[in-house]
């Protein structure tokens, strides 16, 4: 049991590294949170302009969950999952942003890179077939997160597999005002810099 709290403590460090927060900072760009529709993540860093920095925050946000797993996985299969729930609630609930973190969904992506490489394939292409029909990031979020768990049934032990539906139930609670906007039609679609406040 002090192994897979060590797993989770550690998990936390890394995914609570709030890298769109950072590198917009980094860039002069000021504070992410005062921009579009306040999330540090990279739809959000999109809205400043700046390609390369959504890039670069997508690809950061996922490499930590990554890494966090990656290496929890060498103390053993439930340490893996314990490094995966803690970057995971490490990236929506960063203590270094008063608890205040992001909507989870590249971290999902990363952590799901480490698990089963070919879900995470799922994943993106459930992803970019939404986003191309809609255009909508977040809905193409909620998409591809809730068949993730369904993928994961096919091939994985029931751990990863319910590990990825409660990550899937987070995604979705972050995503409250998303899918209050969407249902009213007043949701920003992907590119579109239209400042969105929540
Ligand atoms: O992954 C975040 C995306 O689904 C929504 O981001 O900034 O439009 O709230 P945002």
């Amino acid at each position: 049991l002090p192994l897979l709290f060590a797993a989770l403590a550690f998990g936390y460090v890394l995914g609570s590294v709030p890298f769109g927060w950072l590198l917009t900072r980094a860039a002069g760009l000021g504070d992410i949170r005062s921009i579009g529709s306040n999330n540090i993540g990279a739809t959000n860093v999109l809205r400043t302009g700046r390609k390369d920095l959504a890039a670069a925050t997508l690809l950061c946000d996922a490499l930590k969950g990554t890494v966090a797993v990656l290496i929890a996985a060498m103390w053993g299969p439930e340490a893996a999952i314990a490094a995966a729930l803690g970057a995971f609630i490490g990236h929506l609930f960063p203590v270094w942003l008063g608890f205040r973190g992001g909507k989870g969904v590249a971290t999902f992506i990363g952590l799901l890179i480490a698990f089963s490489w070919p879900s995470a394939i799922a994943f993106a292409a459930i992803w970019l077939t939404t986003a191309w029909l809609t255009r909508f990031s977040s809905l193409s979020a909620l998409v591809a997160a809730a068949a993730t768990p369904l993928i994961l049934w096919l091939g994985k032990p029931a751990s990863v597999s319910v590990l990825f539906l409660i990550l899937a139930v987070l995604i979705f609670v972050k995503h409250h005002a998303n899918i209050r906007r969407l249902m009213a039609g007043t949701e920003t679609k992907i590119g579109s810099k239209t400042r969105q406040t929540e």
